[in-house]
């Protein structure tokens, strides 16, 4: 697919995902949707891919939400679609095997707060704003925010903010864990590439299965969740990889891990 609106490379086992649409502050169309979700298949599912950053172009946005014009002709029934189709966006994201961070470079507003949740860490620059205001506009945020802001920061806080439409700056948005750090605007990208780096030593393996256990256990009772771990540690137990990184670690050396 030809992007028109984000841009894609891979920089040593990352992909850097960027949304281009600096003129509209990064607002997330139709045809944005589209290639996004061609992006991240296409990073999922190439193996000299091992993270993924995804971030906003230009110094003013990350994403400042979905397109109010596309908003502005939706009726009831294509309204739903609408909704459910940023869903499945963001659930690829979400339950995609590879660790992605976003890196909120500004206003990150109703469906860019909500892209940001869908991802799983999240790492802000200092003029980063975060906010849900779709109420402003008559409608409730539909890609999620209303499902992940209270897992992520609590029923009391998020209800203050879907209900209020405010926006809050990245220091409260740290407060309350919504996001993981928060460093200055020229250093976002090296930060969210380092804990990429980071994460890119490790075994791919038990990286999936980590996501899987996280991701699936959180749905599901403490005891559920519980199984699914053992299943998945019993997995790990099973590849090369966990032969490798152990022998390492006895041998004193760095492990060469391969995935299986
Ligand atoms: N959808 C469509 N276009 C958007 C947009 C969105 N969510 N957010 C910004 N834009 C467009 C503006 O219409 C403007 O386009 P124009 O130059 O063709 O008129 C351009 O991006 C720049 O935005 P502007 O409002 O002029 O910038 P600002 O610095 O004055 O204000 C914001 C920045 C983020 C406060 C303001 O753009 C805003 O409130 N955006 C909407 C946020 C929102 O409600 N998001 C949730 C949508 S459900």
């Amino acid at each position: 697919m030809e992007y028109q609106n984000i841009l894609y490379e891979v920089r040593d086992g990352v992909a850097v995902i960027t949304v281009n649409r600096p003129d509209k502050l990064n607002a997330l169309n139709a045809q944005t949707l589209d290639e996004l979700e061609d992006a991240f298949k296409r990073a999922f599912s190439d193996e000299s891919v091992l993270a993924v950053i995804l971030t906003g172009a230009g110094e003013k946005a990350f994403v400042a939400g979905a397109d109010i014009g596309e908003i502005a002709e939706l009726d009831g029934m294509r309204g739903k679609a609408f909704a459910l189709r940023g869903q499945r966006l963001l659930s690829l994201i979400e339950n995609g095997q590879k660790p992605v961070i976003a890196a909120v470079n500004g206003y990150a507003l109703g469906g860019g707060t909500e892209i940001a949740m869908a991802c799983h860490i999240r790492v802000a620059s200092k003029n980063a704003k975060f906010g849900q205001p779709e109420v402003k506009l008559g409608v409730i945020p539909g890609y999620g925010g209303t499902q992940r802001l209270p897992r992520l920061v609590g029923r009391g806080i998020a209800l203050e903010w879907i209900l209020s439409g405010d926006m809050v700056d990245a220091e409260r948005a740290y407060q309350v864990g919504l996001v993981n750090r928060v460093v200055e605007p020229e250093n976002l990208l090296d930060e969210a590439e380092k804990i990429a780096k980071r994460i890119c030593a490790n075994g791919p393996f038990a990286l999936r299965a980590a996501l899987e256990a996280v991701n699936r256990g959180l749905a599901v009772p403490l005891e559920e969740g519980l199984r699914i771990e053992a299943d998945l540690f019993g997995a790990c137990c099973a590849t090369e990889d966990k032969n490798e990184g152990t022998s390492a670690f006895l041998q004193k050396r760095k492990p060469q891990f391969k995935g299986k």
